[in-house]
């Protein structure tokens, strides 16, 4: 059956096939009324049948059973039968993309290319994911993706059964969301007058002014769209460094005191600014009031507040900033970045999210010899007794070894290590890759990527919560670029995230998953996917003459 992700068990029963007809039904529960309008719009779509609404008892029925977990199902065919009993609304969303992959690579088309023909095929499944938070990140700050390509992502992303599209919204060369209090953020900041092209040691540039922005409801759509496909979107609003647009658009927000930051445009090229925000109760304010919309807009749990690559270089010469420092009877400026990210982790808790941050943010977090049960360390003043502990969790990024030390301090940890998952990296050696930047990982490296590292015992690893593949756009200005370096190599992400394989990435059947891949790959070609071919890029998948940063030799092992 080839199923991508794989699921825990799989048995198919020849003979006992279920042809399809105008006459098969579609029921649901109200509990799973949201995984059945998905299935009926998808296949009434690519197979015309009608698939009406029927009785209990017949045909293609959803069925809730409470003693699953929610993201688990079952799911069984017989002849004239399809059952898939899930955990609740998400464990139904996969077991229905399940149904449509069993019925052929056509079924993922948006109109039939034939008319009958449908079947699926006898088979008991059993299903559920071995992590929780099984994401990938989408850099529209970098280049702007407009909306109807983030909803074709969603779509992608809940056919491999992932579960997290982590938006990376605001940065340095742009700021993407929709602030009503703040209208200068998308009038000024939400485009650029060039871009580079390239790696910056090229020093090539268009001549194209760049830009775009999501309204709040376009971002309510997008949120509203992901939820019917099982996708929670977690938005990221980068602070305190990866901050210039937001600078630009609003110069108070500077380190006044040292760089005229009224003269300061929206970055035009790659890289890290140096022009960070001031760590006044003023930028406090200002961030309050994004969020307070931000969280009207994301119902998530959790709410991304970035905290990597603050260059410290500005408020070391900021009178103010030092001033503040020692106002704070801070050490020094790792511990006041720290302070801007703690102020946010208790906002949000009060507010009921919780904070998740690249793993520099426990740089200048207060160590402390033992975190409380069930808590992250925090320093004593914020310690149980004084009603709060914090509940940050940390996307480890710079390698293991941030996830793995905010694991034992008892933090939770979405791994996402650059070296192995940054899908914007080379998938090969060679001058054909298009814009090659970063390690060789291919789709092999991906599929032996191991999320849990060895050394963590048995309480620290259950910390790490899931893991993530990262997008950066410095490289991709279109959709079709994004697909180039996605995949195939996200549909072997996605079964590192959801399938038991084993632990050891040597032990891994990978000549087993190319060979699924065979008809993943119609699937992908049905919904439209430019991937990478095996044997490289198309000719129009090339970008000659446009320097990369290719990193030689293997990633290193931490
Ligand atoms: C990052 O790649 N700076 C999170």
């Amino acid at each position: 059956m080839d199923l991508i992700p794989a699921p825990l068990g799989s048995v198919r029963l020849p003979d006992r096939d279920f042809p399809l007809d105008r006459a098969t039904t579609l029921t649901a529960p109200p509990a799973l009324a949201g995984a059945e309008r998905w299935l009926r719009s998808v296949l009434t779509a690519a197979t015309g049948l009608p698939l009406n609404p029927g009785r209990p008892g017949e045909g293609i029925e959803l069925v809730h059973d409470e003693a699953l977990a929610g993201e688990a199902y079952r799911l069984s065919v017989r002849p004239g039968r399809a059952v898939i009993t899930a955990g609740g609304p998400a464990g139904a969303l996969w077991g229905a993309q399940t149904l449509r992959r069993l019925l052929g690579p056509d079924a993922y088309r948006r109109a039939p290319l034939r008319d009958g023909g449908w079947v699926l095929p006898g088979a008991d499944i059993e299903d559920a994911p071995r992590f929780g938070w099984r994401g990938a990140l989408l850099d529209v700050a970098r280049h702007f993706l407009p909306k109807a390509d983030v909803l074709r992502f969603v779509d992608q992303l809940s056919a491999h059964k992932l579960n997290v599209l982590h938006l990376h919204l605001t940065d340095d060369q742009g700021w993407r969301v929709e602030i009503k209090r703040y209208p200068r953020l998308t009038e000024r900041a939400s485009w650029r007058e060039r871009s580079m092209v390239g790696y910056r040691a090229g020093q090539r540039r268009d001549d194209r002014p760049h830009g775009g922005f999501y309204t709040q409801d376009d971002l309510r759509e997008i949120v509203a769209y992901a939820a019917e496909r099982a996708v929670t979107v977690v938005p990221e609003i980068d602070l305190p460094g990866h901050t210039q647009a937001a600078v630009a658009a609003y110069p108070e927000l500077g380190n006044t005191d040292v760089v005229d930051t009224a003269a300061l445009g929206v970055w035009t090229d790659w890289g890290v600014s140096h022009h960070v925000l001031n760590p006044s109760e003023a930028t406090l304010r200002f961030f309050e009031g994004v969020l307070e919309e931000v969280l009207e807009v994301f119902p998530s749990e959790f709410i991304h507040l970035g905290g990597d690559e603050c260059p410290k270089e500005q408020w070391k010469e900021s009178p103010a900033a030092q001033a503040r420092i020692r106002e704070l009877g801070l050490a020094n400026e790792d511990e006041l970045q720290s302070h801007l990210i703690r102020h946010f982790d208790r906002w949000l808790a009060d507010r009921g999210r919780r904070l998740i941050g690249w793993d520099e943010i426990l740089e200048g977090w207060p160590a402390v010899a033992a975190p409380p049960a069930g808590g992250a360390a925090v320093p004593a003043a914020e310690r149980p007794g004084a009603g709060w502990r914090s509940r940050a969790a940390v996307s480890s990024w710079r390698g293991f070894g941030g996830g793995i030390a905010a694991a034992r301090a008892g933090h939770d940890v979405v791994m996402c290590p650059e070296q192995h998952v940054y899908l914007d990296h080379r998938q090969a050696d060679g001058p054909d890759e298009p814009i090659p930047v970063g390690f060789v990982r291919t789709l092999e490296d991906v599929y032996r990527f191991e999320p849990v590292p060895a050394e963590l015992d048995a309480a620290a690893a259950r910390r790490v919560i899931g893991t993530q593949a990262n997008l950066w756009s410095e490289f991709t200005d279109s959709a079709r670029d994004i697909d180039y370096r996605a995949f195939p190599r996200l549909a072997a992400f996605a079964e590192v995230a959801w399938s038991a394989l084993p632990a050891d990435p040597a032990a891994r059947d990978f000549a087993g998953f190319e060979r699924r891949m065979v008809s993943h790959l119609e699937v992908l070609d049905a919904l439209g996917v430019e991937y990478r071919p095996a044997g490289g890029p198309h000719p129009w998948q090339r970008w000659p003459g446009v320097a990369g940063r290719p990193i030689d030799g293997p990633p290193p092992a931490v």
